[in-house]
């Protein structure tokens, strides 16, 4: 089988084409490394994952950019792959309220580049969409919460389900462009018969993940611990999330690709059963690195939801798919990570 990844330097793209080539598929990593970019930090991040995937026989490179519909086009031509999972995209919501067009090009009119590139050469084939809670906006704020010690959580219901609605709320320039996308690759399952997975993401933790500030907040702690650097929580530290270790996400996926379904939307992340908060974070941080760091307290962050879990059981029911990684256990990995490798974060 040929799958072609996009965003394939990534975290989740990086994870995404080791273990398809492992299962020894044809890899085409196609990414044009602007992860850095994007956050305008002057040093090195998904290069990392780029070099370490020079090393598999089955994995081609390419790079460039989802914008360019001709390199586009000469790829997916050229390589004419079975299945497609779309990771490449601006991750950032700040970012994204920064710079809306720059976000819009890249996470809906790209994700329409990569339906039409793909849609010409293979009108057979899968495509997998890395879709986000965020579509959800800010109706999640409306199911009523309750404050414990060291997290909020939802009062009355375990998680979120895809039946939540999409729209008559706010939703951040980031959450338009990536539903953009969603509602994209969900047509092009009626439209033009293509297989759409389309995955509404909690958040995805895994090593080779270049966390910073405004993305990718579990390695972006475990970083300043190993580092021994101060940190910032906007807000009380009591927002919670469900968390997913990178490999069970793309463990679905797979579930997704070898299987019959036409079509799905799936929330996935890692349930009510693996939830964290970001009090809960430090402590666990604490216990794993033997060190603290110096945190500071600043305003909450208009957008910054105080709970989102995912509601699995839609996608758990589908695939035969649950996670496997706990919090703690993907922690640990991470900081492992991050020490061997710490001159990636000098
Ligand atoms: N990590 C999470 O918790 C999470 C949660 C919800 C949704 N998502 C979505 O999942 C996807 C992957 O997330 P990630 O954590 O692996 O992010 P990442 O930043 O590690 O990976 C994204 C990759 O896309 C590449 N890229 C960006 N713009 C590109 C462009 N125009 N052309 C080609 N390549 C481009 C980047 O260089 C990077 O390698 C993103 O689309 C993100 O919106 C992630």
């Amino acid at each position: 089988m040929k799958i072609l990844i996009t965003g394939g330097a990534g975290m989740v793209g990086s994870h995404a084409a080791e273990y398809f080539a492992g299962k020894g598929c044809q890899v085409l990593v196609y990414d044009n490394l602007m992860r850095s970019t994007i956050f305008g930090v002057d040093q090195d991040s998904v290069e990392f994952n780029w070099n370490y995937l020079k090393s598999f026989k089955n994995i081609t490179l390419v790079k460039a950019d989802i914008r360019d519909r001709k390199a586009l086009d000469k790829a997916f031509r050229k390589f004419k792959p079975d299945a497609v999972i779309h990771t490449a995209g601006q991750p950032g919501v700040g970012f994204s309220l920064h710079d809306p067009c720059e976000d819009a090009s890249i996470n809906a009119v790209g994700t329409l580049n990569v339906v039409e590139a793909l849609r010409q050469v293979n009108p057979g084939a899968v495509l997998v969409y890395c879709s986000t809670n965020k579509v959800y906006g800010d109706n999640v704020n409306d199911y009523p919460i309750v404050e414990k010690k060291t997290r909020y959580a939802f009062r009355s219901i375990e998680g979120v389900a895809e039946s939540c609605s999409i729209d008559h709320c706010g939703h951040t320039p980031y959450g338009v462009s990536k539903l953009t996308g969603d509602l994209y690759v969900q047509d092009a399952a009626q439209s033009f018969g293509l297989r759409t997975g389309v995955f509404r993401m909690s958040c995805i933790y895994g090593t080779r993940q270049f966390g910073f500030e405004d993305q990718g907040w579990i390695a972006w702690f475990a970083i300043r611990f190993v580092q021994g650097q101060p940190l910032t929580i906007y807000g009380d530290g009591k927002q919670v999330r469900d968390v997913l270790w990178v490999g069970d996400l793309v463990g679905a996926f797979d579930r997704f690709i070898s299987g019959a379904l036409p079509a799905g939307v799936f929330n996935i992340g890692g349930g009510a059963a693996n939830t964290m908060s970001l009090l809960e974070l430090l402590d666990i941080l604490k216990d794993i690195t033997g060190r603290s760091v110096k945190v500071g307290f600043d305003d909450w962050r208009k957008f910054d939801q105080k709970v989102y879990v995912s509601d699995i059981s839609k996608v758990r029911r589908a695939l035969k798919w649950k996670p496997t990684v706990a919090p703690r256990e993907g922690v640990e990995r991470i900081v492992r990570w991050i020490q061997e490798n710490k001159r990636m974060f000098a």
